[in-house]
């Protein structure tokens, strides 16, 4: 298996990051983890390989916004921080 070559983004918080957002509005999450305005990008991705991921709310509440960076499902939290990937799930439990 070829290793893989692609470079990681900063981890900018090991956990979520909870925040409110609104229905229907758009949003840019911060993928490479350089934000000053966690967990939204701030244009510091600028020069590197990275770019945003944009979502639009599906409703008002709070989210758990991916700190990490490394979320199987961006821009969402997945657990990733705390070690849990798709392809641990439906094992017994440790
Ligand atoms: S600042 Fe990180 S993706 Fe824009």
């Amino acid at each position: 298996m070829k290793p893989d070559s692609r470079p990681l983004p900063v981890c900018a918080q090991a956990g979520p990051y909870a925040v409110p957002v609104v229905e229907g509005q758009r949003y840019r999450w911060c993928s490479c983890g350089l934000s000053k305005t966690q967990p939204w990008c701030d244009d510091a991705h600028v020069g590197t390989p990275f770019v945003p991921v944009e979502f639009e709310a599906p409703l008002s509440a709070e989210f758990f916004m991916c700190g990490c960076k490394r979320s199987e499902n961006p821009p969402y939290c997945f657990g990733t921080c705390r070690g849990h990937s798709r392809s641990s799930q439906g094992g017994s439990r440790a």
